[in-house]
């Protein structure tokens, strides 16, 4: 069991976001209670280059509980670079190589899921990766490229051949993106077939979501993207949370933002997570407008007490 081998106290995980899982949303995610939070994909290629953006988000707080960091790229030897560069940091728990990711300039570049239709490289991507850590290694992966080349069998036995610590599958494949349901008798079948730990992804906004899937397929634990974003609460005994606590949350993670980004910057990214923490609220959407008119911070304050507390 992961669980147990990486000492954590959760098998739900945040799954890697770009764009979100940063330092101030891991803090979060994992002080309610989520076992191993991942970091935004990181380009390896960005890192071979030195690229000042790129080290930045490696960055990890010492709040932050577990925090495994994810790579994407397609050039064994730049895997290599990345896998040495990453075992230097003792920050990180765990690296975990993105071989799902759909999005048009990922795929074009031969890197994320791209990677799923040349099994060889993937293979040899793996390897270059774990030869050059003693950190544990993970795979985070689809079901193929589109309905007619479902492989993630192929590729997760692979990473059981390479000694990978566990794969992660993402129940859709690439042609999919994030449109239709899920397929959780994949992550069964997934589960069926290997002797690896197999972490499910897909769809699981709520507890009982996690628990039927669980069930269900037997894995070992799930990854939580938009589930998260929606309700980080998910990862607490307790997912349900009132007006009262989601406003706090809302602060919290303002105040975090504020620590590690100027206040334009923070405010910005923020109404993306008040948009997301707000959805299905009443008179939610009022709010959100006009925290979206907003630059002042002690404006969207007064906003959401009011909002608290009407
Ligand atoms: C905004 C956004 C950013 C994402 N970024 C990444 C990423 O950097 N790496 C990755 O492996 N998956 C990424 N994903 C995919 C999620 O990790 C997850 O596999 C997918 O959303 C399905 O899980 P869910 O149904 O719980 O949302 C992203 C998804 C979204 C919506």
């Amino acid at each position: 069991m992961i669980k147990e081998k990486f000492n954590l106290d959760s098998n739900l995980f945040l799954a890697p976001l770009a764009g979100v899982t940063d330092i101030p949303f891991r803090i979060i995610a994992g002080r309610l209670g989520a076992g191993l939070c991942f970091t935004e994909m990181i380009s390896a290629k960005a890192l071979y280059y030195n690229d000042k953006k790129t080290i930045e988000l490696l960055a990890v707080d010492e709040r932050e509980k577990n925090t495994s960091v994810q790579i994407f790229g397609h050039e064994p030897s730049v895997i290599a670079y990345a896998a040495r560069y990453l075992n230097d940091n003792p920050k990180f728990k765990s690296i975990d190589i993105n071989m799902g990711c759909p999005a048009p300039k990922i795929v074009k570049n031969g890197d994320g899921c791209a990677l799923m239709s040349d099994l060889y490289l993937a293979e040899e991507i793996i390897r270059a990766c774990k030869d050059n850590t003693d950190k544990p290694v993970s795979v985070k992966f689809r079901l193929g490229m589109d309905e007619n080349s479902i492989n993630y069998l192929e590729l997760a036995q692979i990473c059981e051949r390479l000694h990978v610590d566990y794969v992660t599958l993402h129940a859709r494949t690439r042609k999919m993106y994030y449109s239709g349901e899920a397929d959780w008798s994949h992550i069964k079948k997934l589960v069926e077939n290997v002797d690896i730990p197999v972490f499910g992804n897909g769809d699981c906004f709520t507890k009982d979501d996690i628990k039927k899937n669980m069930e269900y397929s037997n894995c070992d634990g799930v990854l939580l993207a938009r589930g998260a974003m929606r309700n980080p609460f998910i990862f607490s005994e307790n997912e349900n949370r009132s007006k009262e606590e989601v406003v706090d949350i809302i602060k919290e993670h303002m105040q975090l933002k504020l620590e590690f980004f100027e206040e334009r910057r923070a405010i910005l990214e923020m109404r993306k997570h008040i948009q997301w923490y707000l959805k299905g609220f009443k008179n939610s959407n009022r709010v959100k407008n006009e925290i979206n008119q907003l630059t002042d911070l002690k404006e969207i304050y007064r906003i959401l007490d009011e909002f608290k507390y009407e």
